[in-house]
């Protein structure tokens, strides 16, 4: 997993429980105290799985739960924190048809050949007239991350969207299948910020 997903999810940890609860998640991933990520290193998944099951520790929600508020949180910091990547994006579907390329953007500054490609395997998108429909395989499962930074991702555009996953890792299957319809759809120009 890319750094700037476990620094953000420090940030989140600390902000809403302390900076003894980030250590305690720190140390269940096997980091010192002060260890803070950098945005351009993957680390291994095992230590992301490590650190977001503390984090359910800490937070004292189920891991849904907590996925689903991180998401929330990961939307409203990565459009301060990254602002290019929404740069004449005109509506929720826009920036959901871009996160891949965006994931590939990010991890185009990873040295590993390898670490480019599992971040690249991860997503494949599909376009249909109404909706999206992303085919997800990762160790990772974060599947409510997506679905709740679509969510984000309507919210922001004022736009509302149905979100259904026929296909989940977590119950089983072989990939998470998210469908991410698009309601109400207005015109580009009511939706611009
Ligand atoms: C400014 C926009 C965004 C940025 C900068 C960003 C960045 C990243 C980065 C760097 C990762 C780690 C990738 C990896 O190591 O495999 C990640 C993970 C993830 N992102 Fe994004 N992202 C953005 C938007 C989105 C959107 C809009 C969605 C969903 C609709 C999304 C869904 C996810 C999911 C599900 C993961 C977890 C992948 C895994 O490890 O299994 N992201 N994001």
């Amino acid at each position: 997993m890319i750094g700037v997903i476990l620094r953000l999810l420090s940030d989140f940890v600390e902000k809403n429980w302390g900076t003894q609860s980030l250590n305690e998640c720190l140390k269940a991933a096997g980091f010192p105290d002060d260890f803070v990520f950098r945005l351009d290193t993957a680390y291994p998944d095992e230590q992301w799985q490590s650190m977001f099951r503390a984090a359910t520790d800490v937070a004292g929600l189920s891991p849904d739960d907590l996925e689903l508020t991180f998401a929330h949180y990961c939307g409203k910091d990565m459009s301060v924190r990254f602002p290019g990547f929404l740069q004449g994006v005109t509506s929720a579907r826009d920036i959901i048809e871009r996160q891949p390329s965006i994931h590939n953007f990010m991890a185009a500054s990873l040295k590993s050949p390898s670490a480019r490609k599992a971040v690249a395997e991860k997503f494949r998108l599909e376009g249909r007239p109404d909706e999206t429909v992303m085919h997800y395989v990762s160790p990772n499962k974060m599947c409510i991350l997506y679905r709740g930074l679509a969510e984000w991702a309507a919210e922001y555009f004022n736009e509302k969207v149905e979100i259904k996953e026929p296909h989940c890792l977590k119950r089983g299957d072989a990939e998470c299948e998210i469908h991410v319809q698009y309601l109400d759809h207005q015109s580009t120009d009511s939706q611009a910020r």
